[in-house]
């Protein structure tokens, strides 16, 4: 059932790559520059005239959404918000009939996203779906959706889920722009030719376990980790301290790498482990510098740069690179060695890696 792996996790993460392709697959055409989502196409009106997108749902949904909100902002040029369900539903929100509520749920049986898909729907808004669970709770209460296609995930500690979710809101924000004339036909099909790359990508950069594991073994004793990035990586950041809280319950906290100075910094010493993304786009020379305060303050660097890069890795402890890719693709692959690197060091610290404690895979409960 676990496919030779040891863990369903592992497995899981491994799948990524046939994953994204079956949620991608038949959406879209890159040589046309055609995507296809009948959840968008049969409601169009309502994104084009919608006056913001607001994005709920939980924990690694959430850290989707969140990329979601930088996809669909920089691409379609909507406003777009991103809320906890738990908050949104209970804060007395103002939603009316021109916001888009755009819900993200692997299981789509989670109470809290669930009680705010109503909430929204009783305010005449329309709601959007994002789950991976066909026929679930969640699937049934949207007004229209998109399946993730990831197959079952077992493993408490979301993988595919966070990447084909991140997959379906890269469509649904190029479709908008494509739909809005923000991006031109050639610059859709060059976009989507690159994301057709993506699992390939994947691919070749798992290959990279024995590496990530070396890493894992240096830090695995670490009471304490920061990950930080920036742009559309901050997202991944925090999905990265996430899942090492979950199954290694080591602390570890996400932050946008600027927010850094603004108290974070006074962790920083010799014992304090910062896992840092810095790819060679999206304000590289910022994420640099950065780097630079670290190091000042003998922090250990590990980063994840893009092939190539000769500058982080005069600084850095430890680099994992990734592939050349667009700077919007690029989170499908920063939160590849994160997953490993989690997974690595809850299987050296001994953890219950598919279920770890006080966790469950489904909160049907608020
Ligand atoms: O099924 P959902 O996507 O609605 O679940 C939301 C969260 O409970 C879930 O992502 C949780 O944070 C995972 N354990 C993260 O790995």
């Amino acid at each position: 059932e676990k496919g030779g792996y040891d863990h369903f996790m592992l497995k899981e993460i491994h799948e990524q790559p046939k994953a994204i392709i079956d949620t991608y697959r038949g959406r879209m055409l890159p040589d046309e520059g055609i995507i296809r989502m009948s959840g968008i196409d049969n409601h169009m009106n309502k994104f084009l005239n919608a006056e913001r997108i607001i994005i709920v749902a939980c924990g690694t949904s959430w850290h989707a959404g969140l990329v979601g909100e930088y996809l669909i902002e920089d691409k379609a040029r909507i406003p777009v918000e991103v809320e906890y369900a738990s908050e949104f539903r209970y804060r007395n929100p103002i939603i009316t009939s021109k916001d888009v509520v755009i819900a993200i749920s692997q299981s789509g049986e989670t109470a809290d996203t669930l009680a705010a898909i109503k909430l929204a729907k009783s305010k005449g808004a329309f709601v959007f779906g994002i789950c991976n669970v066909v026929g679930s709770s969640i699937a049934r209460e949207t007004d229209a959706g998109a399946y993730t296609h990831a197959g079952p995930e077992i493993g408490v500690a979301s993988t595919k889920a966070f990447t084909t979710q991140i997959t379906v809101l890269t469509l649904i924000a190029l479709k908008l722009a494509s739909k809005k004339g923000e991006i031109s036909k050639s610059e859709l099909r060059t976009f989507l030719q690159k994301m057709q790359l993506i699992p390939k990508k994947v691919e070749d950069l798992l290959k990279i376990d024995e590496k990530v594991k070396e890493i894992a073994a240096v830090y695995k004793d670490a009471p304490n980790c920061l990950y930080l990035g920036r742009g559309f990586n901050f997202p991944v950041a925090l999905e990265g301290a996430l899942k090492l809280k979950e199954i290694s319950y080591i602390h570890a906290e996400g932050y946008p790498a600027a927010e850094m100075k603004h108290g974070p910094i006074a962790l920083i010493d010799e014992n304090m482990p910062i896992f840092v993304i810095a790819t060679n786009k999206g304000h590289y020379e910022k994420v640099v510098s950065n780097i630079q305060e670290i190091k000042s303050r003998a922090g250990k660097i590990i980063a994840i740069v893009t092939e190539g890069d000769t500058q982080v890795k005069d600084i850095a402890d430890h680099v994992i690179e990734i592939p050349e890719t667009e700077e919007a693709l690029t989170p499908l692959l920063t939160t590849i060695p994160f997953q490993l690197l989690s997974y690595h060091i809850a299987v050296m610290l001994n953890k219950n890696v598919d279920q770890p404690r006080n966790l469950a895979k489904s909160v049907t409960v608020e």
